[in-house]
């Protein structure tokens, strides 16, 4: 339905969720900006894998590493001799395409002309370290920030002193030179990923594989994806990433089809093993309980950032004949309640800008005076914020307000004193 993904990307511009990068110089193809609601939203989403993958566990510990590293780890993890897509050209208009993707892999998808043989094209962004621009001061944007973890597992094992089964997260950008860029913010060259990689015991893997799918499946529904929007499914052999064994994608039914928001992989011993070999440091660990020492196998749970936040939106886009709403879960919003007053005059403004400064410090809260209510109300449903406030005549008389659901679009009527503890209750419930 490109239709759907038209009217969201529309929405995304209109109020201030997504836009074009660079967009008074014409953009930059396949690069987007988050405004004040997309950088929320985004945010929201990122503190919700942080909640459910560390704070909620004993297992995880938290890392930033840099975006540059070391040339060597690029030649460890095999991304400079193998993270490449295969490349073609079309002879007549000169398009590029990536093999793989297309139907026909002997004909140009956009005038028909023969295409010339694949060539590995590697994904990875170069540039360089210090002023020289010479081959010895080469470094590459990381394709994916697993490798910041893997180079500091000694690190983080030695300084927490922690016990395998074990975890370490982290959320960062990372650059691939895709061929094929597209649906919006679906495949970028500039990303975010969400990635853990949680080591265990070599023979455990198969089984700890199975948690993490799991998990990781039921945090999008947690977090308000309709079930029968997702599936995981497992890569077959000839998928397999290079240093993979098994793995299995959660995917989502976007309007262009079902695709990868997040891979989960049994990565086995091969990234350490890898840095072992290159930084020729020992990287094994010793089990206390068990006496023995071995190079810990690594499940990774590996998402993406943007991908999840597209998922999130479109899957919370919802048409009815008065309105178009989003229907985020209440922690994903980006504002979580907006306060009227009813009219512009006879107090109403003073009252209800009392009431945003009381409430500002607990949620993000936006403030409205401009229009009839109506159209404040269908505002709000568009970016999707749970919870509306009207402050009106009674008010003065009774001291309550009108409290407006997104959903359900009821209002009841509820005293000033209750609105925190109200609004707590179901907004954090
Ligand atoms: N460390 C493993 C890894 O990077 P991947 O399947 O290549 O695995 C993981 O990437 C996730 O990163 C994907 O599931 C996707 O959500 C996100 N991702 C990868 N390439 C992307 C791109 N070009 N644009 C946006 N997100 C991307």
């Amino acid at each position: 339905n490109p239709e759907l993904m038209e009217k969201i990307v529309s929405l995304c511009k209109r109020r201030g969720f997504i836009f074009q990068s660079s967009e008074i110089y014409g953009g930059l193809n396949s690069c987007w900006d988050y405004g004040p609601l997309g950088v929320e939203l985004k945010r929201n989403v990122k503190n919700a894998w942080w909640q459910s993958v560390v704070y909620e566990r004993d297992d995880m510990y938290g890392q930033d590493a840099s975006i540059l590293m070391h040339p060597q780890v690029w030649h460890a993890s095999g991304h400079v001799e193998g993270f490449s897509d295969p490349l073609v050209d079309c002879k007549k208009c000169k398009h590029r395409f990536r093999q793989d993707h297309l139907e026909d892999s002997t004909k140009c998808p956009d005038c028909g002309g023969e295409l010339t043989e694949a060539r590995q094209f590697n994904l990875m962004f170069k540039t360089f370290l210090g002023p020289v621009e010479d081959s010895a001061s080469i470094v590459f944007l990381r394709p994916e920030t697993a490798q910041g973890i893997f180079v500091n597992f000694l690190n983080v094992a030695t300084t927490m002193r922690s016990k395998i089964p074990f975890g370490i997260a982290q959320i960062g950008k990372a650059f691939r030179n895709e061929i094929t860029p597209g649906n919006f913010t679906f495949r970028t060259r500039e990303f975010e990923q969400m990635e853990i990689e949680f080591f265990v015991k070599p023979g455990t893997d198969d089984k700890w594989l199975d948690y993490w799918k799991e998990e990781r499946f039921h945090w999008y529904v947690k977090y308000g994806i309709k079930q029968e929007k997702l599936r995981l499914r497992q890569h077959a052999a000839d998928e397999l990433a290079h240093y993979a064994k098994n793995c299995y994608d959660v995917e989502y039914e976007f309007p262009f089809g079902w695709s990868e928001l997040e891979g989960i992989a049994n990565r086995t011993d091969f990234d350490l093993s890898q840095h072992a070999k290159f930084s020729k440091k020992n990287l094994s660990y010793f089990d206390e309980q068990e006496k023995s020492r071995y190079i810990p196998y690594v499940i990774e749970p590996s998402a993406g950032a943007d991908r999840s936040t597209l998922a999130f939106l479109v899957d919370a886009y919802d048409e009815e004949e008065e309105r178009v709403v989003l229907r985020f879960h209440p922690y994903l919003a980006p504002i979580k309640v907006a306060v009227f007053p009813l009219m512009r005059k006879d107090g109403h403004p003073e009252k209800a800008r009392e009431i945003e400064r009381m409430l500002r410090p607990h949620f993000h809260t936006d403030y409205d005076e401009a229009g009839s209510i109506g159209k404040r109300y269908r505002r709000q449903d568009e970016i999707g914020t749970p919870y509306c406030i009207t402050v009106d005549q009674q008010t003065f008389e009774d001291q309550s307000v009108t409290l407006r659901d997104r959903d359900s679009m009821e209002q009841i009527r509820i005293p000033i004193s209750r609105l925190l503890p109200v609004l707590q209750e179901r907004l954090n419930g």
